[in-house]
C-alpha cells in the first residue's frame, strides 16, 4: 500500500459568523486538500483557485490521468490539535506564512479562554472532538481512502533533572489519548474506514526544534543512560489493547 501522511490540523470558526465559518474552510483546505486534492483529483480544490488563480500549476490531461488511476492506497493522519480560524480577507493578516494565502489568522484563544487545555507545547491544545471531525472530513472529501492515524500524542514538558516520579504519572496523556480514542471511535462507527492507529510514540525523544524539552513518550528515557522506565500511560494502554478497559465516553 502506498499513501501519504498530513499533518491533519483541524479548524473551527472563531465566531459564528459566515466570514470566520468560511475562514475554517478555507483553513482546513489550505492545509488538508492542498496536497490531497491535486493526488486524488488532479485538481488543486476551488478555494485556492479563487485565491491564488493562474499561480496554481495546472496538470495537463495526460497527468490528470495518471493521478486519478493511481490514487492513493490509503491516507496517513497526524492528528493533534484544533485551533481557531479568524478570517482576514478584508483585515490584517498577521499569520504564519501558510495561512497567509487562506486569508485566515489561527488562534488557539477566544476572549482570553483558550480552544481546549493547554499542553507543554506551544499550539497544541486538548480537542478531542478534533479527530472525530478531521477524519469524518477526510472521509467525505475521498470517498472513504482507507486511513491510518500515523500519529496522535501529548508532550510533556521536561529539563535536565526533572522528577522522574512526575513524567512517570503522566494522568494527562492517559486522559488525552483516551478522549482522542474515543472520538475516533465515533468517526468510525460513522464509517470511516480506519485502519490503524499509532500513539506518538513509543519512546522519548528529541523533539524537533525543542529538543529534549519536550517529552512525549508512553515510556521515560533517561537521555544519559538510555535506560527506559513504562509510564502509567504505556500500562493504561497495555490494558486498552488487550480490552481490559473502555475507552472513555466524551
Ligand atoms: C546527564 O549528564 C549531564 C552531564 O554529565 C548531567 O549534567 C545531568 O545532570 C545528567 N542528567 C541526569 C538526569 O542524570
Ligand atoms: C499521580 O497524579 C495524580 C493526578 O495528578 C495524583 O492524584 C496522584 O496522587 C499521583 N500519583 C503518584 C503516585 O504520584
Amino acid at each position: 500500500m502506498i499513501g501519504i501522511v498530513l499533518h491533519a490540523q483541524w479548524y473551527e470558526p472563531l465566531r459564528d459568523t459566515p466570514a470566520d465559518r468560511s475562514a475554517a474552510e478555507r483553513a482546513i483546505v489550505f492545509f488538508n486538500a492542498w496536497v490531497l486534492d491535486p493526488i486524488m483529483y488532479g485538481n488543486y480544490p476551488n478555494e485556492m483557485q479563487e485565491i491564488l488563480g493562474p499561480l496554481l500549476p495546472t496538470f495537463s490531461s495526460e497527468e490528470k490521468e495518471k493521478l486519478m488511476n493511481n490514487r492513493l492506497d490509503f491516507i496517513g493522519v497526524n492528528q493533534y490539535t484544533t485551533l481557531y480560524a479568524q478570517d482576514c480577507l478584508y483585515s490584517r493578516c498577521n499569520c504564519v506564512p501558510s495561512q497567509v494565502d487562506a486569508f485566515v489568522n489561527p488562534t488557539g484563544e477566544r476572549d482570553g479562554h483558550p480552544i481546549g487545555e493547554p499542553t507543554a507545547m506551544k499550539g497544541i491544545y486538548v480537542v478531542p472532538y478534533g479527530m472525530e471531525r478531521m477524519v469524518t472530513y477526510l472521509k467525505e472529501r475521498y470517498n472513504n481512502t482507507p486511513m491510518f492515524i500515523t500519529e496522535n500524542g501529548y508532550p510533556d514538558a521536561s529539563y535536565d533533572n526533572a522528577p522522574v516520579e512526575d513524567l512517570l504519572n503522566d494522568t494527562k496523556r492517559i486522559e488525552y489519548l483516551s478522549s482522542y480514542l474515543a472520538s475516533l471511535t465515533t468517526a468510525m462507527r460513522n464509517g470511516a474506514d480506519v485502519r490503524g492507529y499509532f500513539i506518538w510514540s513509543l519512546l522519548d525523544n528529541f523533539e524537533w526544534t525543542s529538543g529534549f524539552s519536550l517529552r512525549f513518550g508512553i515510556h521515560y528515557v533517561h537521555y544519559n543512560t538510555s535506560n527506559r522506565i513504562p509510564k502509567l500511560s504505556a500500562k493504561w494502554y497495555k490494558e486498552f489493547l488487550e480490552g481490559g478497559n473502555m475507552v472513555k465516553q466524551i
